[in-house]
């Protein structure tokens, strides 16, 4: 279990906090890997029946650790550890409730396409910066973006990878209500309660249900865009854009 990752469990809620401010929470392989670990467990454990994400009130995550990409092996993209907790949130059959405070960068905006509800401060602060990074967009965003927000919104979102706010989230259907910082934690977690409380039975149903549709669609979207993905990390562009993120800190 990694350090950087903190869960608990209470009130048939598993709640998984994102833990290492002092880099944005940027994503190592080992913090995919517990909650890939956490999501599993709670996904098998009846006595769980939501599963509530978050960081700090003030940052959810800068994304995938840029240093690991810089240092990652050729094919890896499809077998990383983030690839399995890609596909943890993408199977979950238990509701996801997240609260977004200050940066969701990268997978830290695309994970939040595959969970059930999304409360974010006013601060807060999306991005989905793969084409500025030479890289290809993940999380199964290509298919869900436009789906969720219409396709102009998404290309604009996916091609420009401009940072954007908690008012443009939620009008593009990635947020459902921004609430205070120094509330947003407390509004989340009782919302994750309240959706633990109903009848367990019907929530499963109901999420399976509104998934169904595209679930095979999804499976081979996020496999592709993995691939892609993985080439792209190695590609000249991509090492340009992301070395010039460390050499920006140095200078
Ligand atoms: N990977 C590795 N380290 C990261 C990181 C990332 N994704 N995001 C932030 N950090 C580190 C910084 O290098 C810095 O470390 P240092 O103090 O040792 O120099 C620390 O976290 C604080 O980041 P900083 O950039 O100083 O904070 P900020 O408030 O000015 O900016 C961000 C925050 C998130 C906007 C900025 O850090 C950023 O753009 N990060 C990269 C995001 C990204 O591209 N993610 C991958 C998407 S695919």
């Amino acid at each position: 279990m990694s350090s950087n990752v903190k869960t608990s469990t209470a009130d048939r809620v598993v709640e998984i906090e994102i833990h290492r401010p002092e880099k944005k929470n940027a994503l190592t392989g080992e913090m995919y890997e517990a909650m890939s670990a956490a999501f599993d467990r709670a996904d098998e454990d009846p006595a769980v029946h939501v599963i509530f994400l978050h960081g700090q009130a003030d940052c959810f995550t800068a994304g995938n650790d840029l240093a690991d990409f810089l240092s990652a092996g050729r094919g890896e993209g499809v077998a990383s550890p983030a690839a399995g907790f890609l596909a943890a949130i993408r199977t979950a059959r238990k509701p996801v409730v997240a609260a977004v405070g200050g940066v969701a960068v990268g997978i830290g905006t695309t994970m939040l396409l595959h969970f059930d509800l999304v409360y974010a401060a006013p601060h807060s602060r999306f991005q989905m910066p793969f084409v500025p990074l030479g890289l290809a967009p993940e999380g199964g965003s290509s298919l869900l973006l436009p789906m969720l927000a219409g396709y102009q919104r998404a290309a604009e979102l996916l091609l420009l990878g401009r940072p954007f706010g908690a008012e443009k989230a939620m009008a593009a259907g990635l947020v459902n209500e921004v609430i205070p910082a120094e509330r947003l934690l407390a509004h989340a977690r009782e919302a994750a309660l309240a959706v633990a409380a109903l009848p367990v039975e019907s929530v499963r149903i109901t999420k399976e249900l509104l998934r169904r549709p595209h679930a095979r669609a999804l499976e081979e979207r996020m496999a592709e865009e993995l691939r892609l993905f993985g080439e792209r990390l190695h590609s000249p562009e991509a090492k340009a854009a992301m070395g010039a993120f460390f050499e920006r800190k140095k200078g």
